[in-house]
Protein backbone atom coordinates (compact mmCIF):
# COMPACT_ATOMS: atom_id res chain seq x y z
CA UNK A 1 0.00 0.00 0.00
CA UNK A 2 2.86 2.50 0.82
CA UNK A 3 4.59 1.42 -1.88
CA UNK A 4 1.31 1.74 -4.32
CA UNK A 5 0.77 4.91 -2.83
CA UNK A 6 4.82 6.47 -3.42
CA UNK A 7 4.77 5.74 -6.93
CA UNK A 8 1.69 7.09 -7.50
CA UNK A 9 2.54 10.30 -5.89
CA UNK A 10 5.83 10.76 -7.47
CA UNK A 11 4.81 11.82 -10.75
CA UNK A 12 1.95 14.14 -9.29
CA UNK A 13 4.99 15.59 -6.96
CA UNK A 14 7.22 16.29 -10.40
CA UNK A 15 4.17 17.48 -12.10
CA UNK A 16 2.80 20.38 -9.70
CA UNK A 17 6.40 22.01 -10.04
CA UNK A 18 6.11 21.90 -13.73
CA UNK A 19 3.05 24.07 -13.51
CA UNK A 20 3.89 27.44 -15.30
CA UNK A 21 4.40 30.21 -12.87
CA UNK A 22 3.31 28.77 -9.89
CA UNK A 23 3.39 31.09 -7.10
CA UNK A 24 1.53 29.22 -4.39
CA UNK A 25 1.78 25.77 -3.72
CA UNK A 26 -0.07 23.11 -0.99
CA UNK A 27 0.59 19.97 0.67
CA UNK A 28 -2.13 17.49 0.85
CA UNK A 29 -3.46 16.22 4.18
CA UNK A 30 -4.68 13.03 4.85
CA UNK A 31 -8.79 13.32 4.26
CA UNK A 32 -8.76 16.56 2.16
CA UNK A 33 -10.83 17.75 -0.31
CA UNK A 34 -10.40 19.73 -2.89
CA UNK A 35 -12.62 22.22 -1.41
CA UNK A 36 -11.65 21.83 2.07
CA UNK A 37 -7.88 22.29 1.14
CA UNK A 38 -9.06 25.38 -1.09
CA UNK A 39 -10.90 27.19 1.35
CA UNK A 40 -7.72 26.08 4.13
CA UNK A 41 -5.03 27.56 2.31
CA UNK A 42 -7.50 30.66 0.40
CA UNK A 43 -8.13 29.90 -3.31
CA UNK A 44 -11.11 29.52 -5.06
CA UNK A 45 -12.67 26.50 -6.00
CA UNK A 46 -12.73 27.30 -10.12
CA UNK A 47 -9.02 28.59 -9.73
CA UNK A 48 -7.88 25.52 -8.01
CA UNK A 49 -9.29 23.30 -10.58
CA UNK A 50 -7.86 25.55 -13.50
CA UNK A 51 -4.15 25.00 -12.64
CA UNK A 52 -4.54 21.53 -11.68
CA UNK A 53 -6.43 20.37 -14.28
CA UNK A 54 -3.25 18.47 -15.50
CA UNK A 55 -3.21 16.26 -12.43
CA UNK A 56 -6.49 16.10 -10.21
CA UNK A 57 -9.00 14.06 -11.96
CA UNK A 58 -12.70 14.02 -11.65
CA UNK A 59 -14.58 14.64 -8.67
CA UNK A 60 -11.28 15.10 -7.40
CA UNK A 61 -10.42 11.43 -6.18
CA UNK A 62 -6.87 11.16 -7.05
CA UNK A 63 -5.44 13.61 -4.47
CA UNK A 64 -2.54 11.98 -2.87
CA UNK A 65 -1.14 12.60 0.52
CA UNK A 66 1.35 14.81 0.46
CA UNK A 67 0.77 15.51 -3.11
CA UNK A 68 2.06 18.92 -3.85
CA UNK A 69 -0.84 20.59 -5.49
CA UNK A 70 -0.42 24.54 -6.98
CA UNK A 71 -2.99 27.13 -5.62
CA UNK A 72 -2.26 29.89 -8.16
CA UNK A 73 0.16 31.26 -11.14
CA UNK A 74 1.54 35.16 -11.07
CA UNK A 75 -0.83 37.11 -12.31
CA UNK A 76 -3.89 34.91 -12.22
CA UNK A 77 -4.07 34.37 -8.39
CA UNK A 78 -7.43 35.47 -6.52
CA UNK A 79 -6.32 35.51 -2.95
CA UNK A 80 -10.02 37.19 -1.66
CA UNK A 81 -12.42 33.98 -1.09
CA UNK A 82 -14.79 33.18 0.57
CA UNK A 83 -16.28 29.54 1.30
CA UNK A 84 -20.19 29.15 0.65
CA UNK A 85 -22.98 28.23 2.96
CA UNK A 86 -26.32 27.27 3.70
CA UNK A 87 -28.48 29.54 1.90
CA UNK A 88 -25.81 32.49 0.40
CA UNK A 89 -27.32 33.68 -2.59
CA UNK A 90 -24.82 35.57 -5.07
CA UNK A 91 -26.94 38.84 -4.31
CA UNK A 92 -25.84 38.32 -0.56
CA UNK A 93 -22.29 37.89 -1.61
CA UNK A 94 -22.24 40.92 -3.92
CA UNK A 95 -23.25 42.80 -1.45
CA UNK A 96 -21.07 41.83 1.57
CA UNK A 97 -18.19 41.99 -0.54
CA UNK A 98 -19.23 45.19 -2.91
CA UNK A 99 -18.46 43.28 -5.90
CA UNK A 100 -19.97 44.14 -9.52
CA UNK A 101 -22.07 41.42 -10.54
CA UNK A 102 -19.63 40.64 -14.21
CA UNK A 103 -16.65 40.31 -11.33
CA UNK A 104 -18.05 37.52 -9.61
CA UNK A 105 -18.67 36.29 -12.98
CA UNK A 106 -15.55 36.70 -14.44
CA UNK A 107 -13.71 35.48 -11.84
CA UNK A 108 -16.22 32.08 -11.03
CA UNK A 109 -17.27 31.65 -14.40
CA UNK A 110 -19.02 28.03 -13.41
CA UNK A 111 -21.86 29.86 -11.95
CA UNK A 112 -24.91 29.42 -13.74
CA UNK A 113 -26.80 32.91 -14.89
CA UNK A 114 -29.63 32.37 -12.03
CA UNK A 115 -26.96 31.72 -9.83
CA UNK A 116 -28.55 28.11 -9.14
CA UNK A 117 -25.52 26.07 -8.54
CA UNK A 118 -24.01 27.70 -6.15
CA UNK A 119 -23.26 24.63 -3.18
CA UNK A 120 -22.19 24.75 0.17
CA UNK A 121 -18.15 24.45 0.73
CA UNK A 122 -17.53 25.88 -2.62
CA UNK A 123 -14.84 28.58 -2.63
CA UNK A 124 -15.43 31.69 -4.59
CA UNK A 125 -13.20 34.39 -5.39
CA UNK A 126 -14.87 37.62 -4.03
CA UNK A 127 -12.02 40.34 -5.13
CA UNK A 128 -13.27 43.22 -6.45
CA UNK A 129 -10.87 43.04 -8.98
CA UNK A 130 -11.45 41.34 -12.16
CA UNK A 131 -9.02 38.54 -12.63
CA UNK A 132 -8.08 37.13 -16.70
CA UNK A 133 -8.53 34.04 -16.21
CA UNK A 134 -7.76 31.73 -19.40
CA UNK A 135 -11.38 31.14 -21.21
CA UNK A 136 -13.62 29.44 -19.28
CA UNK A 137 -13.87 25.76 -20.79
CA UNK A 138 -17.29 23.75 -18.95
CA UNK A 139 -16.31 20.59 -20.35
CA UNK A 140 -12.57 20.63 -18.48
CA UNK A 141 -14.35 22.63 -15.44
CA UNK A 142 -16.97 19.77 -14.61
CA UNK A 143 -14.14 17.38 -15.00
CA UNK A 144 -12.24 18.16 -12.46
CA UNK A 145 -14.98 20.53 -9.92
CA UNK A 146 -18.58 19.74 -10.91
CA UNK A 147 -19.42 17.20 -8.04
CA UNK A 148 -17.63 18.49 -4.86
CA UNK A 149 -20.68 18.44 -3.71
CA UNK A 150 -19.69 17.29 -0.07
CA UNK A 151 -22.77 14.70 -0.25
CA UNK A 152 -21.96 13.63 -3.33
CA UNK A 153 -18.68 12.85 -1.81
CA UNK A 154 -19.31 9.36 -0.39
CA UNK A 155 -16.85 7.14 -1.52
CA UNK A 156 -13.49 8.38 -0.57
CA UNK A 157 -10.79 6.15 -0.25
CA UNK A 158 -8.16 8.03 0.74
C1 LIG B 1 3.76 12.49 4.63
O1 LIG B 1 4.87 13.27 5.05
C2 LIG B 1 5.14 13.15 6.43
C3 LIG B 1 6.23 14.18 6.78
O2 LIG B 1 7.30 14.08 5.90
C4 LIG B 1 5.52 11.72 6.75
O3 LIG B 1 5.79 11.59 8.12
C5 LIG B 1 4.38 10.80 6.34
O4 LIG B 1 4.77 9.44 6.51
C6 LIG B 1 4.01 11.01 4.88
N1 LIG B 1 2.81 10.24 4.59
C7 LIG B 1 2.65 9.54 3.45
C8 LIG B 1 1.40 8.75 3.35
O5 LIG B 1 3.48 9.54 2.56
C1 LIG C 1 -24.75 38.52 -13.76
O1 LIG C 1 -23.87 38.21 -14.83
C2 LIG C 1 -24.12 36.96 -15.43
C3 LIG C 1 -23.01 36.68 -16.42
O2 LIG C 1 -22.87 37.69 -17.34
C4 LIG C 1 -25.49 37.00 -16.06
O3 LIG C 1 -25.76 35.75 -16.68
C5 LIG C 1 -26.53 37.27 -14.98
O4 LIG C 1 -27.81 37.39 -15.56
C6 LIG C 1 -26.20 38.56 -14.24
N1 LIG C 1 -27.10 38.67 -13.11
C7 LIG C 1 -27.63 39.82 -12.76
C8 LIG C 1 -28.52 39.79 -11.56
O5 LIG C 1 -27.44 40.87 -13.38
C1 LIG D 1 -12.18 21.76 -23.05
O1 LIG D 1 -11.56 20.78 -22.26
C2 LIG D 1 -11.73 19.46 -22.76
C3 LIG D 1 -11.17 18.49 -21.73
O2 LIG D 1 -9.83 18.78 -21.44
C4 LIG D 1 -11.06 19.37 -24.12
O3 LIG D 1 -11.24 18.07 -24.64
C5 LIG D 1 -11.68 20.40 -25.06
O4 LIG D 1 -10.98 20.39 -26.31
C6 LIG D 1 -11.62 21.79 -24.45
N1 LIG D 1 -12.37 22.72 -25.29
C7 LIG D 1 -11.87 23.90 -25.66
C8 LIG D 1 -12.78 24.76 -26.48
O5 LIG D 1 -10.74 24.27 -25.35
Amino acid sequence: MFAALALLALPLLAKADFIEGCTRTAVVKAGDTCDELSTRHGVSTFQFALVNDETVDTNCHNLQINQTVCLGVSGQDCTKIYTVVEDDTCDWIQQQYGIANETLYANNPQINADCTNIYIGEVLCVDTKAFTYPAYNATLFEAVAGSYVPYCDDDEDY
